[in-house]
């Protein structure tokens, strides 16, 4: 038996109505903040990845799904192409591609499938989904103010209220800007020094190549050390300080309950000032649901103009999980099972899903061949709650038997008044 690869999964019914509920409440919030979609290719050059992600993180050096393209064209021959790992890069070469600075600020959306070579469990997937956005323009276009890093913060917010998911929990940091780094990366080296031998051989490595990784090392015997270690908080320069002091206090003001965490680097190597999280208890060991930040440098990296922005992307299948309790309520049952009885009303049945399908009723159509019995039973087992028997005696007289399956109550009801009938007994 040929078996979905390991790490990606099938999403079946009910599940995919959570999924189309959450999507469709998340295109709601991104038009009320004016954001608009974008699609990028999944597939991108290696090279935009190495460069924006960075070569030494978890992602690049081992995660990536890439391959040597075999095209018969000699120029595209041997190139090297990768899954994309996630969105960011790829929004953001495309705003140097199609010049989108010429349009301002662009605040873009995004909902797709992302792949990484990691080791499944529970909440963690090697295709799975993200719904992530990118504010992003020029900096005359205001994409640097600490405005922008609130709004995105508090469009988050509501929309986790929005769609009920309870006790998330915002863990807020700043990693600096250029100036900051270069002194902090010093200070973390030093400190490294003298206690770097006791730690596990990945931290080492991080230690060396980039001293800020060794904050995400999640191997607990390390930990005490890494508590010890120097914070970016201490190291911020002023601007850099202000403006994260300044995005606290429009969350602040808007009621965006925040913490503050500095120890929290992000596992990308993009970002700049404003680094966050959310995260939720329900998860387990794959708490974060969200993360995301500011990318000021990104676009000069990839040879693009000056565009600072700010981003996130959401953890769909994590967000999904979160909901997962109320799969029931979420997914739209039938309103009317239609029950053809005898030859050639299979006919009539056909007509009056049409007409009552255009009003909006969720209508399963039955068989002919079937009994009254069975179709009953079937309506019942797929939990409509009427069922509509259309015999030749009801569509001569154009009035049909009603039965509310949860009261066993049965009314004739003209046809006209079929659809308004069943749609008012919600
Ligand atoms: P990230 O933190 O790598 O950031 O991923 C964002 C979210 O994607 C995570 O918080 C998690 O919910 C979900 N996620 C990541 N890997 C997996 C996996 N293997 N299985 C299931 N879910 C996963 C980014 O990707 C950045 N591009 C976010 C961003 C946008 N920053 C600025 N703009």
């Amino acid at each position: 038996m040929i078996k979905a690869v390991r790490g990606t999964r099938d999403l079946l019914p009910p599940e995919t109505a959570l999924w189309n509920f959450v999507e469709a409440a998340v295109r709601d919030v991104f038009r009320a903040y004016n954001f608009h979609e974008v699609r990028t290719p999944i597939f991108e050059s290696t090279e935009l990845f190495s460069r924006s992600v960075g070569e030494e993180t978890d992602i690049v050096s081992k995660e990536m799904y890439t391959w040597e393209d075999r095209s018969r064209a000699e120029s595209e021959r041997g190139q090297s192409l990768t899954l994309r790992p996630e969105n960011t890069a790829g929004v953001v070469r495309a705003y140097i591609e199609h010049k989108l600075w010429d349009r301002g600020l662009n605040k873009l959306y995004y909902i797709g499938p992302q792949f990484r070579r990691e080791r499944p469990q529970k909440g963690r997937y090697r295709q799975f989904y993200q719904i992530g956005a990118e504010v992003i323009g020029p900096p005359s276009a205001g994409s640097e103010s600490p405005a922008r890093d609130a709004e995105v913060l508090e469009l988050l917010a509501t929309l986790l209220d929005r769609l009920g998911i309870k006790n998330w929990n915002l863990e807020l940091n700043s990693v600096g800007c250029p100036n900051d780094r270069a002194v902090y990366n010093e200070a973390l080296r030093k400190a490294l020094e003298p206690v770097v031998g006791q730690m596990d051989a990945d931290c080492q490595r991080r230690a060396v190549t980039n001293p800020l990784r060794v904050f995400d090392c999640k191997v607990p015997a390390d930990q005490p050390i890494i508590d010890k270690l120097p914070r970016i908080s201490e190291y911020l320069d002023e601007p850099c300080r202000q403006h994260f002091q300044q995005v606290q206090e429009i969350l602040n003001a808007v009621g965006v309950r925040f913490s503050l965490s500095d120890r929290l680097v992000r596992g990308l190597d993009y970002y700049t000032r404003t680094a966050f999280e959310f995260t939720h208890g329900a998860l387990g060991a794959q708490n974060a649901i969200l993360g995301g930040g500011r990318y000021d440098g990104l676009s000069e990296s990839l040879g693009g103009p000056p565009a600072p922005g700010i981003g996130f992307a959401i953890g769909e299948d994590r967000l999904v999980l979160a909901l997962k309790e109320s799969a029931e309520a979420v997914q739209r049952k039938p309103d009317v099972y239609i029950a053809p009885l005898g030859a050639g009303m299979d006919r009539e049945a056909a007509r009056l899903a049409r007409e009552m399908r255009r009003h909006d009723v969720v209508v399963e159509l039955g068989d002919e061949s079937f009994r009254l019995k069975k179709s009953l039973e079937t309506a019942s087992k797929i939990g409509a709650r009427f069922a509509l028997i259309v015999g030749e005696n009801e569509v001569k007289s154009a009035s049909f038997a009603l039965k509310n399956l949860e009261t066993g109550e049965q009314v004739s009801v003209p046809r006209a008044e079929l659809a308004q009938k069943i749609q008012s007994s919600h």
